[in-house]
């Protein structure tokens, strides 16, 4: 039977094959629309643009392009010149993406909550990466946003991006953003829904629809802790709490962020924008990254209140592959607090990995040491419980490796090779899952790692960093 030549769908107006690009910057924008099927979305349609199609993977792309364009037009950015930016990777990565292959130097201030995928990959593209406290606010001296501008000031012809203020980032989402919407939904729109960073998204669409349909409502999707939806409903500015999700929500009000567009605005919890977003990848396929879970279950909140039929559409702001070990990992989230997880008031609390439901990372009594080091390396873990045959047998932490590697250099490479059970530490204390935490505290003080039996089954570790997570989780 011959091969059947499969049909490859062409969308007529502006075509998904067509000839070879100059340069991955040429595919900045014109970024496709897809309609949300698998959600209740009550009388309304919803849409959702996929900015994450972007060469950087966001929608700061655009604004990458508009502000080094603006910068170079009115002179402030000469051949060889420094980007200087405060950044919560995004706009980083876009500035790097759009002024690498142009021959300028990129210095990032980065606060340390961003993930370690972002920080990767801005230095793979060749920016110079310095990262800040996250828990500071403005006016600290380690507050991104002032170490950039310190950072640019102290450097000859550096410019300093301010994607807070600079006008070329509200004019990209009118220039581009919003014709493309208006285009792309046949120029019937009801509401857009937008998180706020810098408030370019909101400002840029805000004014081009103010334009062209004055019906458009621009509504607001806002971490809990952020104070820009508080300031929507009640006037009021108050104090910033913190929040999980990257890219959005502000302890300021940006001067680029117009609030007066929004119509409606919602806070959002981040084990809410966290169930979104995997369902946005488990119903539709689509890996966004935690923001959007942000913007669509804000989106979902607003159509399902609608009592008339409305178009909605809302944005994904940038791939989910940047939050593998983040949203997508049961264990980070657990360890987060943003996970169903049944609580009892006991031990079993605090284990993040169980053994029962696989969580646990461990290792054979005559597997080598090398076998137990790498386990440790990739699981990012200090020890390991042994266990043969289901039974566990001991503990091994790195100072047990340590203890057998030293002595003489001759022959240690075979030391590796050792088992297991000649270095673990096999004359264990145990504690039951039903006690309570201070039944850690002397486990710790002996510097042990707790292990905890449900009855005569091994249940899991707790560790300090346990104790520790599970006390500010509670806090
Ligand atoms: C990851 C991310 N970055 C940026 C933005 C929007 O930022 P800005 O207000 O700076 O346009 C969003 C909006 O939802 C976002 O999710």
């Amino acid at each position: 039977m011959g091969v059947q030549a499969v049909s490859t769908p062409q969308d007529g107006a502006t075509g998904r094959l067509r000839a070879p690009y100059r340069s991955v910057l040429d595919l900045i924008g014109e970024t496709p629309v897809v309609e949300l099927t698998r959600f209740d979305t009550g009388k309304c349609r919803l849409f959702i643009k996929l900015e994450s199609q972007n060469p950087g993977g966001s929608i700061k792309d655009r604004i990458a392009l508009s502000m080094i364009a603006d910068a170079e037009r009115y002179g402030r950015l000469a051949p060889g010149g420094t980007i200087v930016e405060a950044t919560a990777g995004n706009t980083g990565l876009g500035l790097a993406q759009v002024g690498i292959p142009k021959g300028y130097r990129i210095i990032l201030v980065v606060p340390d909550k961003m993930s370690r995928e972002k920080i990767q990959h801005l230095r793979a593209l060749g920016a110079e990466v310095r990262l800040t406290r996250s828990d500071v606010g403005k006016g600290h001296p380690e507050y991104y946003q002032d170490m950039a501008e310190k950072i640019a000031a102290s450097i000859p012809g550096a410019f300093y991006v301010n994607q807070f203020a600079n006008p070329a980032n509200p004019l990209a989402h009118e220039s581009t953003t919003g014709p493309e919407l208006w285009s792309q939904l046949a120029e019937d729109v009801d509401a857009i829904v937008v998180g706020v960073g810098s408030g370019g998204t909101l400002t840029g669409l805000g004014r081009y629809f103010a334009k062209v349909s004055p019906k458009t409502e621009m509504v607001l999707a806002d971490p809990v802790g952020s104070v820009l939806a508080p300031y929507v409903k009640t006037g009021e500015l108050g104090q910033a709490g913190s929040w999980t999700v990257e890219g959005i929500g502000e302890d300021f009000i940006p001067p680029n962020c117009d609030l007066s567009f929004v119509k409606k605005a919602y806070s959002v919890t981040d084990k809410h924008s966290m169930l979104a977003v995997r369902d946005l990848l488990s119903k539709e396929g689509i890996l966004a990254g935690s923001s959007s879970g942000t913007l669509l279950s804000a989106a979902l909140r607003y159509c399902r209140e609608q009592t008339v039929p409305k178009r909605v559409v809302t944005f994904v702001c940038d791939s989910g592959n940047k939050y593998l070990s983040k949203v997508f990992d049961d264990f980070w989230l657990a360890e987060q607090g943003l996970a169903e997880r049944e609580q009892h008031g006991d031990l079993r609390d605090i284990v993040a990995r169980s053994h029962r439901e696989g969580g646990t990372v461990l290792v054979g009594p005559d597997d080598t040491l090398l076998t137990a080091y790498g386990r440790m390396r990739r699981g990012d873990v200090s020890q390991l419980p042994v266990l043969d045959d289901g039974r566990l047998v001991g503990i091994i932490d790195e100072s047990d490796i340590l203890a057998v590697l030293e002595g003489p250099y001759d022959g240690r490479w075979d030391r590796f090779n050792a088992p297991v059970k000649s270095a673990m530490t096999a004359d264990l204390h145990t504690l039951q899952a039903g006690q309570t935490l201070d039944a850690l505290l002397p486990v710790f003080e002996r510097n042990e790692v707790a292990i905890v039996f449900d009855g005569d089954d091994f249940f899991g570790l707790i560790t300090r960093v346990d104790l520790i997570n599970h006390l500010r989780r509670n806090r």
